[in-house]
C-alpha cells in the first residue's frame, strides 16, 4: 500500500521521540493501520542541532521552510515546534494546503485555537492534540469520545509535571528549588521558556483547552486565574507536611448544574496526604473529570518527557492516517461563535 506521508516542525524532545516511534514501531503501524508511515521532510532552524542525537537522517532535515512545504505527498504535518509567531503561519499553511495537523503545543491552542480549528474545517482537516494536555496521557481522547454521553460538571487535576517534579523534590528531599528546576529542564520537562511553567502559565492553557472541550465553550487563557509555584518557598511545604498535607499545582474547572458560569483557576493547594491527587509524584500528572452519568472518573500518568509525550503524538498521527479522527470532532467545542456562551469566572 501506498505509504502515508509526515513531515515534522520541530526536532526537539518531542520530535526526536516522535521520530525514534515512527522508525523502530514502522512494522507494528503499518500491521495496525494497513498502510506504512513514513517521515519525509524534518523542519527546524539549526539542523546540526537537530541531526546530533541521531533520532533523523541528515537528508530528512531542512531549515528551509519553502523546502518543507514543496516536500511532495506530505498528508500530515505534525508539530512539536512549540510558541506561536511563525509556527503558527506554518500550522496555517498546513492547513490551507488541506493537512492534517497533529500538534502538542498547547500555547498555541490556548490563545489560536478557535481560529485554527474553522480554518480546518473549512479545509476539510483536522487537527489532533492529544499531547497538548497532560503529555502520555490520552485525556483529550476520554473528554472528545470516551465521555461523550456525558454533561461534564467539573474537572481538576495536576497538569504541569515540571511543577511537580519540583514540588515532590523539595517535599521529599528537601531540595533548593533552582536545583530541581534545573533538573526538570536538563530531562526535557520543562518549556523552552520556564517561567511558562513555574508561573502556572503551562497549566492554564492546558486548562482552557480541557474546559472548552468539557464546557462546550471557548475558554480564552487570560480567562484562568492563574497563581505559579514560582513564590514558594521550603519552609511553606514543611509546614504544610507537618500537618499532613502536600503541596500540589491543582488546575480546576467547574460549572454548577443549571448555570452557563464556567469557573477556572489554577494555583498552589495543600492537598491531604490520603487524597489520591497526594500520590502524584515526579513528574507525573492526573486528571479528575466529574461526568453526570459516569459519576468520578480518574486519568493518571506521565505528564511530560520525551517518550510520553511522542505516544500521544504517535497515536494520534496514526489515528489521523488512518482516516480514525474525524474532522468534524476537531472543531466540535472549540469555534469562535462558542464564545458566546461562556460566562467566564475565573477562580
Ligand atoms: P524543544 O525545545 O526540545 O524542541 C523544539 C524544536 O522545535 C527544536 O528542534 C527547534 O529547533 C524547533 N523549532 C522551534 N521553533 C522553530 C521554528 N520557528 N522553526 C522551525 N523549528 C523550530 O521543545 P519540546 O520538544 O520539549 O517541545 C515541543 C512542543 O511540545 C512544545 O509545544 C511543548 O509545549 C510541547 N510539549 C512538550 C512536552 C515535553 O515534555 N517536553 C510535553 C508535552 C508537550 P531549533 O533547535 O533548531 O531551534
Ligand atoms: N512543560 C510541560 C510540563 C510539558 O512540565 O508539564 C508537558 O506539557
Amino acid at each position: 500500500a501506498k505509504p502515508i506521508g509526515i513531515g515534522m516542525i520541530g526536532c526537539g524532545t518531542v520530535g526526536g521521540g516522535v521520530a525514534t516511534l515512527l522508525r523502530e514501531q514502522a512494522a507494528l503501524y503499518e500491521q495496525r493501520i494497513g498502510r506504512p508511515i513514513e517521515l519525509r521532510r524534518v523542519l527546524v532552524r539549526d539542523v546540526e542541532k537537530a541531526c546530533r542525537g541521531g533520532e533523523v537522517g541528515r537528508s530528512l532535515v531542512t531549515a528551509d521552510a519553502e523546502a518543507f512545504f514543496d516536500t511532495p505527498d506530505v498528508s500530515v504535518v505534525v508539530e512539536v515546534a512549540g510558541g506561536r509567531g511563525v509556527v503558527s503561519d506554518y500550522v496555517r499553511r498546513s492547513l490551507k494546503a488541506g493537512k492534517h495537523v497533529v500538534t502538542a503545543n498547547k500555547a498555541l491552542l490556548a490563545a489560536e485555537g478557535a481560529e485554527l480549528f474553522d480554518l480546518a474545517r473549512r479545509h476539510h482537516a483536522a487537527i489532533a492534540f492529544e499531547a497538548s494536555c497532560a503529555g502520555g496521557i490520552p485525556c483529550i481522547t476520554a473528554l472528545k469520545f470516551g465521555l461523550m454521553a456525558n454533561r461534564i460538571d467539573g474537572l481538576y487535576g495536576i497538569l504541569n509535571g515540571t511543577c511537580n517534579f519540583i514540588l515532590t523534590a523539595m517535599s521529599q528531599a528537601g531540595r533548593a528549588y533552582d536545583d530541581v528546576l534545573n533538573e526538570a529542564q536538563e530531562k526535557g520537562y520543562a518549556e523552552a521558556d520556564p517561567t511558562l511553567d513555574v508561573s502556572g502559565k503551562d497549566a492554564a492553557q492546558k486548562l482552557a483547552i480541557l474546559a472548552s472541550l468539557a464546557f462546550g465553550v471557548a475558554v480564552p487563557e487570560d480567562a484562568v486565574g492563574c497563581i505559579g509555584i514560582d513564590n514558594l518557598d521550603l519552609a511553606d511545604i514543611r509546614f504544610g507536611a507537618e500537618l499532613g498535607y502536600d503541596m500540589k499545582l491543582l488546575a480546576i474547572a467547574e460549572r454548577k448544574p443549571g448555570e452557563s458560569a464556567v469557573s477556572v483557576g489554577v494555583q498552589p493547594c495543600f492537598i491531604h496526604k490520603h487524597e489520591l491527587l497526594a500520590k502524584v509524584e515526579g513528574a507525573f500528572n492526573a486528571l479528575s473529570v466529574f461526568g453526570h452519568a459516569v459519576g468520578h472518573t480518574l486519568y493518571y500518568g506521565p505528564g511530560a518527557g520525551r517518550m510520553p509525550t511522542a505516544s500521544a503524538v504517535v497515536s494520534d498521527v496514526l489515528n489521523v492516517a488512518a482516516g480514525w479522527y474525524p474532522c468534524a470532532f476537531a472543531d466540535m467545542h472549540l469555534t469562535p461563535d462558542r464564545n458566546a456562551a461562556a460566562d467566564l469566572v475565573p477562580s
